[in-house]
């Protein structure tokens, strides 16, 4: 454990009664271990706070910025991590500091009884913060057994309020089971919207989405198109930065600024032209950098924790826990991943390659 450390928290927010001050950084990590709570920090002194979680790499929609037309071959069902792992997983990250566990995909909605994890996840790893990324295909069915279960706060992925176009960005989506999944979740849970903007697909819609979701007291958020995987293939011609649209939509909005929550992501918000609390949110992922205060990392289906999503490379565990290993291997793959935690993607230096080889179904985003 000795390249971890744990770092004093001055942070403001939840939990700022967790104050240690560490001198020695290989017994304050074993200690974590033990249950005394402590912050991890990578080389760059950035602290792990939220783990992105996802519990599988198949999905129902083909966005073509994710998927290839055939899919990616789905994994075999005894590859996945089991409910046992994953709370366990969890529960070993809560220990070294993390508060939020988003739950991805994949789609996590075709994992079945994903609300039986999310209650384990409540319930046993201390986690009280549990949030959802979905495509919302499932939510009407699944909205009231998922905030039984422990669900807060969800983000739908939604590209296009029009049918046509949300079914050829999708792959042959259909809006109108994803409206009525939307309808649920905004009943039950804190809801916000993310389009991925593409140029010649829906960046001709920018205002139109805001709308609505203005309409249904939704927070839109707009994303630039990253160059990983399948988004690469697109070409950097696609990608529209914040800054166009934001300019397209000048209008609706007050310029100027955007409105950071530095312990809620990447996303800038600028406010509503007209005074009122509405928003719009940003994430620059291309063109705006936040990589230096990132917090998150990642846990795959099939069991490796990734530290940074422009990024393929991956350390495994799930193989030396079922081989009789326990937290400890856990501990190990996770301070593997933050050690070698680059410090940060470079999709806006071009002939970067090495991040055309992530799959962002298998990373959850
Ligand atoms: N660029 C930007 N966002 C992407 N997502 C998937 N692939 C890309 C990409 N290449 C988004 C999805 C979803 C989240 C999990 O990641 O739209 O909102
Ligand atoms: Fe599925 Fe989400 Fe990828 Fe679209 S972006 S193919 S909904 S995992």
């Amino acid at each position: 454990m000795g390249r971890l450390r744990i770092v004093e928290d001055v942070a403001v927010g939840c939990d700022t009664d967790v104050r240690e001050r560490v001198e020695d950084p290989v017994a304050s990590a074993a200690q974590g271990m033990r249950g005394v709570p402590g912050w991890l920090a990578d080389r760059q002194g950035r602290r792990l706070r939220y783990l992105r979680l996802s519990v599988t790499d198949r999905c129902d929609l083909r966005c073509r910025y994710c998927m290839p037309e055939e899919g990616v071959p789905a994994s075999d069902r005894a590859d996945i991590l089991s409910f046992d792992e994953v709370v366990r997983v969890v529960r070993v990250f809560q220990r070294f500091g993390v508060r939020t566990v988003r739950i991805t995909g994949g789609e996590p909605l075709v994992r079945k009884n994903l609300p039986e994890l999310v209650r384990r996840i409540c319930v046993e790893t201390g986690i009280q913060d549990v949030a959802l990324t979905t495509n919302a295909t499932a939510m009407a069915k699944l909205a009231l057994p998922l905030a039984k279960a422990g669900v807060r706060r969800v983000n739908v992925s939604l590209d296009s309020v029009r049918a046509e176009t949300f079914s050829e960005m999708t792959r042959g989506g259909d809006l109108r089971r994803v409206l009525a999944g939307i309808e649920a979740a905004r009943s039950l849970f804190e809801t916000k919207i993310n389009a991925v903007v593409v140029r010649g697909m829906n960046d001709d819609q920018l205002r139109e989405i805001v709308e609505w979701a203005w309409s249904k007291n939704i927070l839109p958020r707009f994303i630039e198109l990253m160059p990983v995987g399948e988004g690469a293939k697109l070409g950097r011609e696609r990608v529209v930065s914040v800054f166009d649209m934001q300019v397209g939509l000048a209008d609706l909005l007050t310029l100027g600024e955007a409105e950071r929550r530095l312990d809620r992501g990447p996303a800038g918000y600028l406010p509503a032209a007209d005074g009122s609390s509405r928003k719009v949110g940003f994430i620059g992922a291309v063109t705006d950098n936040f990589c230096h205060r990132c917090n998150r990392v990642r846990v795959t289906a099939r069991g490796e924790v990734r530290a940074c999503l422009a990024s393929p490379d991956g350390f495994q565990f799930r193989d030396a826990l079922r081989s009789g290993g326990n937290d400890e291997d856990v501990a190990e793959a996770l301070e593997k991943a933050l050690f070698g935690k680059r410090d940060g993607h470079a999709f806006h230096v071009p002939g970067t390659t090495h991040h055309f080889a992530v799959n962002m179904s298998q990373t959850g985003g």
